[in-house]
């Protein structure tokens, strides 16, 4: 496994769970040195029990050696980040330097897997890469992609119980040592740490096998589907404001049609996170490069790159000034039940309402470190109680379920003034109104 950060991380934890002998090595060393002290350097739940399980029945290493990682394994596991470029190209600059170290280590044949979301054709460029540098006779290379589809915040349960695996491949040999892989999750022979009383019962998760380009096409298109279905809740949602509409129960009814289903179109401040941002923008990217007019997603990442300003708009409306406002901010990882904060909404918007002027105090369960580095100065809660106390408003920006729980009595009688902007719709509108406050949400009536 080359790159430990959450899908190189969760797939070797949990590719040793299912029986495998699995060496995940990463170019942090800070990182490995905190895995190899037994601590995760991200939060995601589940995973801390899968590495203490695999590394006791020591199924599970971590070393700063790509060396010895590369020649250990007779597959490789490719899950280095591929972040955007300034122009929204993916940087596939970590996947080349990665086939130059697996081209020059390899001593024995090696079946090189792409984990990594990449661009349709980067299987072709890999293997070029792995010819041209190759020193050793007896290494030999077959490529294959496995694009991911796991969900941070889920990611232990969706890897072990994902509701398809896709495989690119080349030929049969590859197909099958990936299905070999696999097989103890389509036969589900594992220890399931998510349901502790048994996994409900369900078929075998399809096992699709393409061409290397399908697979990688599968993920990006994947991906810029569910980005193009929450924007269209977005702009649905901005419609119900003019229309005196409530979008919650628009977008239910819409989800009980079979053909549309109900995930993905909750109305609110947007997608964030490391996939959906970057992922849309490199599959704009290469439809251009393609000759292909794909203006559809051009508009639902336009909409989304508006969400923010769009709500703040609306917080301007009320409260008149915000240059010395004291605003609350609850939430700022990408969505709840993670710590990770790329591309996350409440990044965006602090940056936007220190602009102005405003005096910005955060809470979120998890994420409060990493915002740390990137906003130093701001103020951080212990929780939000103390985020509310004195506050001119309180945003909800991450729907953590644990905010819908809070005893807004209290903090109605915290704050300067009771104003609430619910950029998630997470709280019962009419609830909030009998408790006193102003409160405003997405698409749904003031
Ligand atoms: N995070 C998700 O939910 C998710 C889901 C599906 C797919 N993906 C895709 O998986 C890939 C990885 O995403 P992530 O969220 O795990 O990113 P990440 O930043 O958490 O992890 C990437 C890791 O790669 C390491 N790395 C970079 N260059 C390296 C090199 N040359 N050698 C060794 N290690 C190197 C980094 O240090 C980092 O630890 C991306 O392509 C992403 O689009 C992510």
């Amino acid at each position: 496994m080359i790159g430990c950060g959450y899908v190189g991380l969760v797939t070797g934890a949990c590719l040793a769970e299912i029986g495998h002998e699995v060496v995940c090595t990463d170019n942090d060393e800070a990182k490995i040195r905190t895995l190899q002290a037994g601590q995760l350097p991200i939060y995601e739940p589940h995973l801390d029990q899968v590495v203490e399980r695999a590394r006791a029945q020591k199924r599970l290493s971590f070393t700063s050696d790509v060396h010895e990682a590369i020649r250990s394994g007779d597959a490789i596991f490719i899950c280095v980040g591929t972040p955007p470029l300034e122009n929204g190209d993916a940087d596939l600059s970590a996947i080349d330097r990665v086939a130059k170290w697996i081209a020059t280590e390899s001593r024995s044949p090696k079946l090189v897997v792409e984990k990594s979301t990449v661009p349709v054709q980067t299987g072709q460029q890999l293997k070029r890469a792995l010819a041209v540098y190759g020193r050793n006779g007896g290494a030999t290379f077959q490529v294959a992609s496995n694009p991911e589809f796991l969900r941070e915040g889920t990611a232990v349960g969706d890897f072990l119980h994902p509701d398809r695996i896709v495989i690119g491949v080349e030929n049969k040999t590859a197909e099958e040592k990936l299905r070999e892989i696999y097989r103890p999750i389509l036969e589900k022979r594992f220890h399931c740490p998510v349901h502790t009383k048994g996994c409900p019962s369900s078929d075998p998760p399809p096992f699709v096998v393409t061409t290397i380009n399908s697979a990688e096409l599968i993920k990006h298109a994947s991906n810029s589907f569910l980005a193009l279905k929450i924007s269209y809740a977005n702009a649905l949602a901005d419609l119900c404001e003019k229309l005196d509409a409530n979008v919650e129960e628009v977008t239910r009814a819409m989800g009980l049609d079979p053909r549309i289903g109900p995930q993905f179109l909750r109305a609110g401040l947007g997608f964030g996170g490391f996939c959906f941002p970057k992922d849309i923008q490199a599959f704009i990217r290469l439809a251009e490069r393609a000759g292909v007019d794909f203006a559809l997603l051009k508009e639902a990442e336009g909409i989304n790159k508006r969400r923010i300003a769009q709500f703040l708009e609306k917080a301007r409306r009320v409260l008149w000034v915000l240059k010395e406002k004291k605003v609350g901010i609850l939430g700022l990882a990408f969505k709840p039940n993670t710590d990770d904060i790329r591309f996350a909404p409440a990044i965006d918007m602090i940056r936007q309402l220190l602009a102005e002027g405003a005096h910005v105090s955060a809470y979120d369960p998890e994420a409060v470190e990493k915002t740390r580095a990137v906003y130093p100065k701001i103020h951080y809660g212990a929780d939000a109680y103390e985020v509310a106390k004195d506050s001119d408003a309180v945003f909800v920006v991450t729907e953590w379920p644990e905010f819908r729980a809070l005893d807004w009595k209290r903090i109605h009688g915290l704050m300067a003034r009771p104003l609430v902007f619910d950029g998630r719709n997470l709280l019962d509108a009419a609830e909030m109104k009998r408790l006193g406050f102003e409160y405003h949400s997405v698409g749904r009536p003031d």
